[in-house]
């Protein structure tokens, strides 16, 4: 949810169409509700309602759509546009329908985002802040996740990596299985990416550096300028590298499915054989691709792509 031209539309077609950030110019503004139902493992379906923000259409959701609108929500997202001049007016509406999220799906979880961060002009960790204090008064005692984001850099992936890992009942089990591929690989890391998305579902070292993390969410460093700022990071250590490396990953990875569509070509898999590492990213399974990153220069990319399809069983 959120005002008409704060970019919904947007991220939607960018992470769950596979549209590359300059065709979000051509949308039109969005007619009531647009669904979209995406797979995720197996089973579980993610839902996603694009709710059009013009007022007429707010106003119904408020009033007379208002128990289809929120009832049975695992979370909502509201984007609040970062350089809009009717903040106060977006905060009324907010409030509105977090009253209605409460009444009608209290166990919801809560995330905001202030989008379009590529506009601001001014230092952009002390505009988030501020919008993070305000949009944090009107939450009440709500708890609130509130992420910086925009379509052009990989911000937009670290927030819906985080949303979607929420709502993923087995993310620790996952986890859990991930740990075992990465042992028998001697893998530094092994990552697990939802196929059409691209967007992170489980990573094999601990939940603390997930991009779900809120800390991260709400932090400066999640605006900051999307470029490497930090000192080199040790390579045989997860929790030292590069803190943006999912969310750089899958924006990469759909930039790169997005240009083999366009010469026709499915893509499939890919190595990386690189000075220091090597990385496999294959198919796990119908619905994910895992990533195996390895700094063992021993290790043969073979063994690991047959240990890949040794694990799918577990994963399907
Ligand atoms: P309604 O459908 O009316 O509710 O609007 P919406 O929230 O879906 O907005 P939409 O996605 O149609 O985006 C409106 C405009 O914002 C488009 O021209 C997008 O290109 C632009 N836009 C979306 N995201 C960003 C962003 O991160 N940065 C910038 N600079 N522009 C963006």
């Amino acid at each position: 949810m959120g005002a008409s031209g704060s970019g919904k539309t947007s991220m939607r077609s960018l992470i769950f169409s596979n549209n590359p950030a300059s065709s979000t110019a051509r949308l039109g503004a969005t007619i009531d509700v647009e669904q979209n139902h995406v797979r995720f493992l197996g089973d579980l379906i993610l839902n996603l309602w694009d709710c059009g923000g013009q007022d007429a259409f707010m106003d119904s959701y408020l009033t007379t759509q208002r128990s289809t609108i929120f009832q049975h929500v695992g979370v909502m997202i509201y984007v609040f546009d970062a350089e809009t001049r009717e903040m106060n007016k977006d905060l009324e509406y907010y409030r509105d329908c977090l009253d209605s999220l409460t009444q009608y799906s209290p166990e919801a979880a809560v995330f905001l985002l202030v989008h379009k961060m590529d506009l601001v002009q001014e230092p952009k960790t002390t505009m988030f802040e501020k919008k993070r204090e305000e949009v944090q008064k009107a939450s009440g005692d709500v708890i609130i996740t509130v992420f910086g984001t925009s379509i052009y850099d990989e911000s937009l992936y670290r927030a819906w990596s985080s949303i979607v890992h929420t709502l993923i009942p087995n993310a620790a089990v996952l986890n859990k299985h991930l740990n075992i591929v990465a042992a028998a690989c001697s893998a530094t890391e092994v990552i697990l990416f939802e196929r059409t998305t691209f967007l992170v579902i489980a990573t094999s070292t601990s939940s603390s550096s997930l991009p779900a993390s809120a800390s991260i969410a709400s932090s400066p460093s999640s605006i900051s300028s999307p470029t490497y700022t930090s000192s080199p990071p040790s390579p045989l250590d997860p929790h030292q590298m590069h803190p943006k490396r999912y969310e750089r990953t899958s924006e990469l990875i759909k930039a790169f499915k997005w240009s083999c569509s366009r010469v026709r070509e499915e893509f499939h898999s890919l190595e990386l054989d690189m000075y220091d590492f090597t990385a496999v990213l294959d198919e796990m399974t119908r619905n994910t691709y895992v990533m195996v990153v390895v700094h063992d220069p021993t290790i043969e990319t073979a063994a690991i792509r047959l240990n890949i399809r040794m694990a799918r069983k577990k994963f399907e």
